[in-house]
C-alpha cells in the first residue's frame, strides 16, 4: 500500500493506493464525519463494488444511489437527483458523500457535496484509471452544459481518496486506454523522466501489468498533488493540467458528450497542442508514438473551423475573449500562453477547408 498526501494545510488529505483495499482492507471510518453517508455510484459500478465498499464503512448508516451511466448524464439534472436523495434521507451537515465510480460519478457527486447545505464532507473511491490518476484528486467538481464541458461546478476537496487498483480488473480496455491519456499528460507537462519511463513501459500498462499500473498511478498522483498544493484554485500553474484539454473539450462537446471518451479527446488534443507549441518535430513525434502505443487517437474528428472556435471560446482559460493554451517548451516543461501562432491554430482547426 502506498500513501501520498495532498498538502493543503488543514484541508490536507491522503491518497491511498493499493490492491485489496475494498472489502475492508482500509478503514474509511476516520474520514467520515457523523454516522451516516450516501454512496453515489452508477448502474454499472454499483453492482460490482457497492457491497465490497460496505466493510470499509463498518458501523455507519449507509444509503446509496445508482446514477444512470455515461458522460451524457453529467448534468445539473443528475446532480438534482443526488440532492433529492440527501434530502429524502434527511442528511445534515455531518453527512458524508462517497463517490464510487469513474470521473463522471466523482465530478457530479463532488458537486452535490459542495452544494448540499453549502458543503458537506466528501470521499473519493475512484474505479477507473482516469479517475485514479486525475479526476479524484484536486477538488474540481462539476457538470457539463450543452455549450461547454465542465462549465458549472465548484472546488471541493475530498477528505480522502481510496484507490483500490483491483477495480481495474473489470474496466473495459477502451476505458483503460482513455485513462492512459491523462498518465501521458503528466509526463508531457512536468516529468521528462516519467515520459521516458512510459515509452519503455507502455506495452506493460496496456497489458495491465499490476506493478506498472501501480507505479503509473502513484507517479501521476504525485505530479497532480504537487501542482494542486501549489495552486489549488487555478490562479496560475494548475492550468498546465489542462494540456490538450482546450482542444479535447471542444471535441467532446462537438461530437456529443460520450461519443469520444474524455481521454480519447485529450489524446488527440495533446497532439494539436504540441503542434501549436514551438517544439522540435522529433518531440511531437515522440508524443505521437507514445499515444499510438497506448491505442489512443492522434487525429481529431472532422469539426468545422467555426465549431472549433465557438466551442473553444467557452474554455475556462479564456481571458478577455483571448484563447490561452497549455504549450510545451520541451517534453516535461509546459506553460500557459495566449502568445501562439494564430495562423498555425487556423491550420489545425481547418480554417482554410
Ligand atoms: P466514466 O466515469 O464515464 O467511466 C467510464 C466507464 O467505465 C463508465 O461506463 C463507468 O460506468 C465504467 N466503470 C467505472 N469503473 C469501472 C470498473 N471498475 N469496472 C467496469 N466499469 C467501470 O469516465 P472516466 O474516464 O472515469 O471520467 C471522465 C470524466 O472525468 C469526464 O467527465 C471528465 O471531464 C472528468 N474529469 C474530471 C477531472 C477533475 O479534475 N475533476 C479530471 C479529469 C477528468
Ligand atoms: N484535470 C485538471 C485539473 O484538475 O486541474
Amino acid at each position: 500500500m502506498h500513501q501520498l498526501q495532498v498538502e493543503l494545510g488543514d484541508r490536507s488529505y491522503p491518497i491511498v493506493i493499493g490492491s485489496g483495499l475494498l472489502g475492508g482492507g482500509f478503514d474509511l471510518g476516520e474520514y467520515v464525519c457523523g454516522d451516516d453517508c450516501l454512496v453515489v455510484s452508477n448502474e454499472t459500478v454499483a453492482p460490482l463494488y457497492l457491497d465490497k465498499l460496505l466493510p470499509n464503512l463498518g458501523g455507519l448508516s449507509v444509503d446509496s444511489i445508482a446514477l444512470p451511466d455515461g458522460e451524457a448524464y453529467k448534468t445539473v439534472e443528475t446532480m438534482q437527483c443526488i440532492l433529492d436523495k440527501l434530502v429524502a434521507m434527511r442528511g445534515n451537515r455531518d453527512t458524508t458523500v462517497i463517490a464510487l465510480g469513474g470521473g463522471v460519478v466523482g465530478d457530479v457527486a463532488g458537486f452535490a457535496a459542495a452544494c448540499y447545505m453549502r458543503g458537506v464532507n466528501f470521499v473519493q473511491v475512484p474505479t477507473t484509471l482516469l479517475a485514479q490518476v486525475d479526476s479524484s484528486v484536486g477538488g474540481k467538481t462539476g457538470v457539463n452544459h450543452p455549450q461547454g464541458k465542465n462549465l458549472v461546478g465548484a472546488f471541493r476537496q475530498p477528505r480522502a481518496v481510496l484507490i483500490d487498483t483491483d477495480t481495474l480488473d473489470t474496466l473495459p480496455d477502451r476505458e483503460l486506454r482513455a485513462g492512459l491519456a491523462e498518465v501521458i499528460k503528466y509526463g508531457a507537462i512536468c516529468d521528462a523522466g516519467f515520459f521516458a519511463w512510459l515509452e519503455d513501459n507502455m506495452s506493460g500498462l496496456v497489458a495491465r501489468d499490476a506493478d506498472s499500473l501501480v507505479y503509473a498511478i502513484r507517479r501521476s498522483c504525485e505530479c497532480k498533488a504537487a501542482v494542486v498544493a501549489e495552486d489549488e484554485r487555478e490562479a496560475g500553474r494548475r492550468a498546465i493540467l489542462n494540456f490538450g484539454h482546450t482542444f479535447g473539450h471542444a471535441i467532446e462537446r462537438c461530437q456529443g458528450y460520450g461519443e469520444w471518451l474524455h481521454g480519447e479527446a485529450v489524446a488527440a488534443g495533446m497532439i494539436m497542442a504540441a503542434q501549436l507549441s514551438n517544439l522540435p518535430d522529433r518531440d511531437v513525434e515522440r508524443l505521437r508514438a507514445l499515444i499510438v502505443s497506448a491505442g489512443l487517437p492522434v487525429e481529431p474528428p472532422v469539426i468545422g473551423h467555426g465549431d472549433w472556435m465557438s466551442a473553444m471560446g467557452m474554455d475556462k482559460k479564456v481571458q478577455g475573449k483571448q484563447l490561452r493554451f497549455v504549450l510545451l517548451n520541451d517534453i516535461g516543461d509546459s506553460f500557459v500562453s495566449a502568445d501562439y501562432d494564430a495562423a498555425r491554430l487556423d491550420d489545425l482547426t481547418g480554417a482554410a477547408a
